[in-house]
């Protein structure tokens, strides 16, 4: 069920047991030649380079967005969410009387610290609870959608539990009372076959270090195609304007999702990304889901044999990547299984975080259940 083909191609593989692409995914090997033809354009023609950049971006574009089934103008890119999440919330006026933001207790916090940052601008932020402390049904939303609410923000998967959320419904009751909806799929694209299209969703954010296999600083915002030119950004450079190199004296933002894209563009992270965009889509998503699923099966078995509680859903369909796996010290347990070469992590609330992507085999799992064996004896 691997694909030991493209295994090849993941060097980190050969002198590690690697079960945490959930936080970093591995370096395909094809990345460090990209990153040489980005400096060999920039070495060989200078200031010409932009030719070649500028065209590239566009591609980069096309590729992340059949990733997450978005058209290739409805998608731009910036170092990380944080700061996209700020151009989203620069589309709102705050002052009206639309000024309430619903999000998860579980959510990853950086989108707490951008809407707690933005509270002076009158933006008001409710965290939704969760019953459990694992998930939400999507009524845990759809029951606090009124009049006031301006912006629903979802993570798809919960980055400590795995938690997946049903986005159509909480789509379907914001769109009704007149709220929108921007959905974070850092912890799902690329292992899970979603579509914000599909979804309806206004906004969606990820980037590219986690199951894209494409390091830091390649994060992305996709925007519902209508809203495009009815949105005024407030984060904004002279790299969104419509006609870049025309210099007018004031802003006229491109009419499509390049109007978010702020100024001089991390060119160098695209070209790593897209490198493992492209074998994202090589092995095609359906067929990660698949091994991410199988390999999940076999955690959850070897955590479950050992007594230890999983602190994610058992049901396939609400869990994600990861299977959390409770127990205590987890943060002594994942450097000391980082001393074996054994690579997983863990977080609070949450215990040991352990997935496993296309290229993972089964001996991986048991070599770290086997490790983990050994210190728990200890
Ligand atoms: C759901 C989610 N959102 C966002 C981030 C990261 O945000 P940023 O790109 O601002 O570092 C992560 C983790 O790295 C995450 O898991």
């Amino acid at each position: 069920m691997t694909h030991p083909r493209l295994r090849e191609r993941f060097s980190i593989l050969d002198h590690s047991t690697f079960l945490v692409s959930h936080s970093m995914g591995a370096a395909p090997s094809g990345g460090r030649q990209k990153i040489l033809e980005y400096w060999d354009n920039w070495n060989n023609t200078g200031i010409s380079a932009w030719d070649q950049w500028m065209p590239f971006v566009d591609e980069c574009r096309r590729d992340l967005g059949q990733i997450i089934g978005a058209p290739a103008g409805s998608v731009a890119f910036h170092q990380n969410v944080s700061t996209l999440i700020h151009s989203v919330l620069g589309t709102f006026d705050w002052t009206s009387s639309r000024n309430e933001v619903l999000v998860s207790e579980l959510t990853f916090p950086t989108l707490k610290y951008c809407l707690e940052a933005m509270s002076g601008s009158g933006l008001h932020f409710i965290r939704v609870p969760s019953r459990d402390g694992i998930g939400h049904d999507s009524s845990d939303f759809t029951s606090r959608i009124t009049d006031r609410t301006a912006l629903v923000l979802i993570d798809h998967g919960i980055y400590r539990s795995s938690a997946l959320i049903e986005i159509p419904p909480i789509v379907k009751v914001a769109h009704e009372l007149g709220a929108r909806v921007l959905v974070d799929t850092y912890q799902t694209a690329g292992m899970y076959p979603l579509s914000v299209t599909d979804w309806g969703v206004d906004f969606a954010v990820g980037g590219s270090h986690k199951w894209l296999c494409g390091g830091p600083g390649a994060a992305y915002l996709y925007i519902r195609p209508d809203l495009l030119g009815k949105l005024r950004p407030q984060l904004y450079g002279w790299m969104a304007q419509r006609e870049i190199f025309e210099f007018a004296p004031g802003v006229q933002p491109a009419d499509d999702a390049r109007a978010f894209m702020t100024g001089t563009f991390g060119i160098s992270s695209l070209y790593a990304a897209k490198v493992g965009w492209e074998t994202i889509l090589e092995v095609g998503i359906l067929s990660i889901r698949k091994h991410v699923l199988f390999i999940s099966h076999q955690i959850i078995r070897l955590a479950q044999e050992r007594g230890l509680k999983i602190n994610s859903p058992l049901n396939d369909d609400f869990r994600g990547g990861q299977v959390c796996v409770g127990i205590e010290n987890a943060r002594e347990i994942e450097y000391l299984l980082s001393k074996e070469k054994i690579l997983l992590d863990s977080r609070p609330y949450c215990g040991l975080r352990i997935s496993g992507h296309f290229y993972t085999e089964e001996r991986e799992v048991l070599t770290c259940f086997e490790a983990l064996d050994s210190i728990i004896k200890r």
